[in-house]
């Protein structure tokens, strides 16, 4: 049975323009794949928190002597980790917000790379320990981006999963979606034939 992980990292939730999309395409995966089970993590209905020094620590001490507190969020970031692992499939909604990501996907990200459990440094350079899945990114955003040097967040995530091992990632943007004369119809009309596509 495969398993597609659909995040949703809008501050709107699943009311998010990236949110829609992940869900249109997660819904119509479904139905192209009746057995298969699909699980949502909404960052906005279910906040990861910020990355502390008390957290950082308790990553990093051995299990064996980690405090009931430091177990706590040791506990907390694997769960994370394990349900990535968990999925054949993951669809991120990736909102742009103030010419990033939003902060929630952040601290998202900071419980997912952890030393020796995602990621190992090696004599030959950091190696990824996630084995590859596919990963659809939903971008929306207000403006035009799309390969322009403002186009920060494509970059950072790409770099981000191929730091963990994850090299088979695929965009969808939705772009335009704050201009006028059509451009944001005609973007998002482009973006759900996209999904059609990707998701037969
Ligand atoms: C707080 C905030 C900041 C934003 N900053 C940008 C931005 O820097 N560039 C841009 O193109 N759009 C920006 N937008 C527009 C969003 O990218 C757009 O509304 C998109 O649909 C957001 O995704 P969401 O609907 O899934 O939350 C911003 C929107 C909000 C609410």
């Amino acid at each position: 049975m495969s398993t597609l992980l659909q995040i949703n990292t809008s501050l709107h939730s699943e009311r998010g323009q990236s949110s829609l999309l992940a869900g249109q395409f997660a819904d119509k995966w479904q139905r192209a794949n009746p057995d298969g089970r699909v699980i949502v993590r909404d960052l906005a209905a279910d906040p990861v928190p910020h990355l502390t020094a008390e957290r950082f620590d308790a990553f990093a001490t051995p299990a064996d002597q980690r405090t009931p507190e430091q177990a706590a969020h040791a506990a907390a970031s694997d769960s994370l980790i394990d349900e990535l692992k968990s999925a054949d499939i993951v669809a991120l909604g990736l909102p742009m917000y103030n010419f990033g990501i939003p902060s929630p996907l952040k601290a998202w990200i900071d419980h997912i790379g952890r030393a020796g459990v995602t990621f190992k440094y090696t004599d030959n350079g950091p190696v990824g320990l996630l084995a590859d899945r596919k990963v659809y990114v939903f971008a929306a955003r207000g403006g035009l981006y799309k390969g322009t040097e403002h186009d920060t967040q494509s970059a950072y995530i790409r770099n981000f999963l191929n730091f963990v091992g994850i090299q088979d990632i695929e965009f969808v943007y939705a772009e335009g979606l704050a201009m006028s004369g059509g451009v944001r119809q005609q973007s998002l009309d482009v973006a759900a034939r996209t999904i059609d596509r990707l998701a037969a």
